[in-house]
């Protein structure tokens, strides 16, 4: 569970309770702690998912703790029908269906932008004739491509270096265009690394920080594309979650502003591993260092000046202490003889 300030939950709550709203890609990982958060935050959720990347355990679950306030349509956002019962009677839409990693959109172009530029057209469309107030998209620092200026600022003109980052920037043009031409209120939320319980581990396609803890706690070196001295700006996911609540509950009008969602803190992959070495009681492992990736960027950290200003957003878990708190996640989940 995405566990936020008492301070903040309280400013939140009497904006979201009782507020419907719909969460799409809402059984994967970040759209997971986020319906978790609604729900304990008193909203009624919709999830629209295909499960293409994720299963229904999460929100099973949920709908059978709050009938009256979970529902799941399992459908794709490029189903018109399903995404219209979808966002029916929402006033808030939390845009994360998509195809993440860098990888696979470079062996899947063609699906990544489907899915992920014309997906996020669907979803607008059907926001836009669903009288939906405000669209909350889930966009990527990917964006910046290797611009060599750190830290990262959204006046920086975008380079996307993978068909997955063109996507997702063509997502942040779509969401501009709908507030400019059909009066529906977005913002774009550019996230830096979002790491934390229940991110996938075991697909091809894993994010940095699951694959290296589920290696190190099989005993098994972690694998390093490059000399892991590229940085980036390592997340955790509670970040995601209260930048996403106060852009859906902000009094300002939102017209697809662009926001940089990080922590502010740059890590190299090398020190990654090594501070999980040492959560996961591997000191001192020496890593399995490959070739480096296609796509990927050499170096990445957020200014999150703008989402301060524009939302109130700060941080508000710092990463060794996510990291702590994964660790302790992936250790429960991977003991011998744990069924979740
Ligand atoms: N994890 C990160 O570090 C990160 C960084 C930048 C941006 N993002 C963005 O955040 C969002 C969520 O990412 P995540 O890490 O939780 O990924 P995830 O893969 O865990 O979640 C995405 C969900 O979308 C679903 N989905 C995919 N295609 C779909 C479709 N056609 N119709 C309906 N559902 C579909 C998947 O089944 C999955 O449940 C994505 O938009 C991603 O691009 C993530």
């Amino acid at each position: 569970m995405t566990r936020l300030p008492t301070e903040l939950v309280s400013r939140l709550r009497p904006s979201l309770g009782g507020r419907p709203c719909c969460v799409t890609g809402g059984a994967g990982f970040i759209g997971g702690h986020l319906v978790d958060a609604l729900i304990s935050l008193g909203a009624r959720v919709t999830v629209i998912d295909d499960l293409c990347n994720s299963n229904a355990a999460h929100v099973a679950g949920l709908m059978d703790l709050e009938p009256e306030r979970v529902r799941f349509v399992h459908a794709s956002i490029l189903e018109r029908a399903a995404l219209e019962d979808a966002v029916a009677g929402c006033d808030a839409v939390f845009h994360l269906a998509a195809l993440g990693s860098v990888p696979r959109s470079v062996e899947e172009p063609s699906r990544t932008w489907v899915v992920n530029a014309t997906g996020t057209m669907r979803v607008l469309e059907a926001a836009q004739r669903a009288g939906v107030k405000r669209v909350i998209y889930s966009a990527s620092s990917s964006a910046y491509g290797d611009n060599p200026a750190l830290p990262k600022r959204e006046s920086m003109a975008p380079e996307p270096m993978s068909p997955y980052a063109a996507a997702k920037l063509a997502g942040e043009s779509l969401c501009r265009a709908w507030s400019a031409c059909y009066g529906v209120e977005t913002a774009c939320l550019r996230y830096f690394n979002i790491f934390g319980p229940r991110q996938a581990a075991d697909s091809a396609y894993a994010a940095v920080v699951p694959a290296f803890i589920k290696s190190l706690l099989a005993g098994e070196a972690p694998t390093v594309f490059g000399n892991g001295e590229q940085t980036r700006d390592f997340t955790h996911v509670s970040n995601a979650i209260a930048a996403n609540l106060l852009a859906a509950t902000s009094d300002r009008p939102l017209a697809g502003e662009v926001v940089n969602i990080g922590a502010g803190e740059r890590t190299s992959v090398n020190t990654l591993a090594g501070l999980l070495a040492v959560l996961c009681d591997r000191p001192g492992v020496v890593p399995d260092h490959q070739p480096e990736r296609i796509g990927e960027v050499r170096d990445s950290v957020a200014d999150i000046s703008a989402a301060r200003d524009l939302l109130g957003y700060q941080p508000v878990t710092e990463i060794k202490d996510g990291l702590t708190q994964t660790v302790r996640w992936y250790r429960d989940e991977l003991a011998p003889g744990n069924a979740r």
